[in-house]
């Protein structure tokens, strides 16, 4: 089939040459020259897993390009997908984007006569693709639905993880308000073997928030449980976890072997959940809830907890030292978590601006997100580095903020001996606290009695 997608952002691409792989013939349109530039030279603008291999095998067949201009995308197009941006602007999610592309696509329907259906995969609330698209459709083409078609497919796509999640799905989500984009969907998705669900385009809609906040739920809730467990002293949250963990409604026992369902892994104190989607969807739904007079107190709540869990760090450094004015504080990791050099939201930067406030002096190193925080963080007095090995020799303590794989050095000997009588902070349970036994080991949940 072909299909033309509009925005190349880390869902639009990847879903572009995803489809692509899986013998589509796909064009991206997008409204920056240097990222069609790019993408035509095979060379993708964002930093995802396996995504460079797959761009350039596509491309060299042929199966996906880039274009600036729609009417070249659409040329040929059965189905164009939206996945462009919606941000969050006061709180509410920000449509400017979506009503762009579907004006622009309404525009180009009223002078053709071909059906095209039209499916929303950027995240929207519900009720937002049969009401607000679709009257900016019916409205720029002059027709009804029906001589076109709409859509919803929402994404479950994890950065860092993009591809594989797109390449084996849980699920997928066929929303859809006519026949024949059922239809087209179908086609779509038929080299796809996972279970499909046909829905009405809100609960599609409903169906990603849905997914999201309760993944955030979990998070916030482990962690209001992690704090308690640090304050009452003498036990460890991540015990209190396995013990939970073990209960067979969440971790099955098939053929007498444990399942370890990948779930357990949000269920860990931690300092909090960031990224794009988490933080925005729940906000969002929020925001949505309370204009349907609904209180919506439990993700108000989930939101709390989460924006003041980065804090818990500062307190751990605070009870150890007291003050921490001129304290030299080695920051691992920026990332809101490991693969990605997404820095949105992450809990990382909401501590380094707490050390800032508290008047420590920040070093600070990320794998791959150091551009962003430096960015993110250019109000703040921090040293980057490249480097964090060196660093160790001249800090007072070390906080890994994010779980990247590189930091599990931290514990050889070679490290470890720089470490004798200083603190490490892990927020984050990359480690164990026998791992550091000459240094001050603390993590979120664990306050050992004195
Ligand atoms: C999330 C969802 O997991 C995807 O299903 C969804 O498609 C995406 O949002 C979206 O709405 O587009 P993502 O934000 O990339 O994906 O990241 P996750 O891997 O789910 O991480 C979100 C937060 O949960 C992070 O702050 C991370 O630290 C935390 N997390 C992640 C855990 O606590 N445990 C994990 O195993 C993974």
């Amino acid at each position: 089939m072909n299909i033309c997608i509009l925005g190349t952002g880390y869902v639009g691409l990847v879903s572009g040459v995803c489809l692509a792989a899986n013998g589509h013939v796909v064009t991206s349109v997008d409204l920056q020259a240097d990222v069609v530039d790019r993408l035509n030279r095979m060379q993708p603008h964002i930093h995802e897993q396996g995504l460079p291999e797959m761009l350039r095998r596509v491309g060299t067949e042929k199966r996906f390009r880039a274009t600036l201009l729609l009417d070249d995308g659409l040329a040929d197009a059965d189905l164009v997908v939206i996945a462009v941006g919606t941000p969050t602007t006061e709180g509410r999610i920000d449509l400017r984007y979506i009503r762009e592309a579907a004006g622009q696509i309404g525009t180009w329907l009223k002078r053709s006569s071909r059906f095209l259906s039209i499916v929303i995969k950027s995240t929207v609330l519900p009720g937002t693709t049969d009401t607000f698209v679709r009257s900016i459709l019916e409205q720029t083409s002059g027709k009804r639905l029906g001589a076109f078609g709409l859509g919803m497919n929402p994404e479950f796509l994890r950065e860092g993880n993009a591809i594989e999640d797109f390449t084996k799905p849980d699920r997928i989500v066929l929303g859809h308000e006519d026949a024949r984009t059922l239809s087209l969907l179908q086609e779509v998705y038929q080299p796809w073997s996972c279970e499909k669900l046909a829905v009405n385009t809100r609960t599609a809609e409903m169906i990603k928030y849905a997914n999201n906040c309760l993944l955030a739920t979990q998070i916030s809730a482990v962690n209001e449980l992690a704090n308690l467990c640090f304050e009452v002293g003498g036990i460890d949250a991540q015990q209190v976890m396995t013990g939970v963990h073990l209960d067979k409604r969440w971790n099955p026992v098939l053929a007498g072997q444990r399942v370890n369902p990948s779930i357990l892994t949000y269920l860990v104190p931690g300092c909090g959940f960031g990224g794009s989607c988490f933080p925005k969807d729940v906000q969002a739904l929020c925001t949505m809830g309370q204009e349907h007079r609904i209180e919506m107190s439990m993700l108000q709540a989930v939101l709390t907890v989460n924006e003041r869990q980065p804090r818990q760090v500062l307190r751990l450094l605070e009870k150890h030292f007291g003050s921490l004015e001129g304290r030299k504080i080695l920051v691992l990791g920026m990332a809101f978590k490991p693969d990605t050099d997404d820095v949105r939201e992450s809990a990382a930067l909401k501590i380094v601006r707490d050390l800032a406030q508290a008047r420590s002096t920040i070093i600070a190193h990320d794998p791959i997100a150091l551009d962003n925080a430096r960015k993110a963080l250019e109000d703040v007095t921090v040293s980057w580095v490249s480097d964090w090995r060196q660093a160790l020799t001249e800090i007072d303590a070390v906080v890994i903020a994010t779980k990247w794989v590189e930091y599990t050095a931290l514990a050889q000997p070679e490290h470890t001996a720089h470490l004798q009588g200083k603190v490490v902070v892990d927020p984050r349970r990359l480690f164990q606290p026998k791992d550091f036994p000459q240094a001050v080991y603390f993590s979120i949940g664990r306050r050992p009695i004195s």
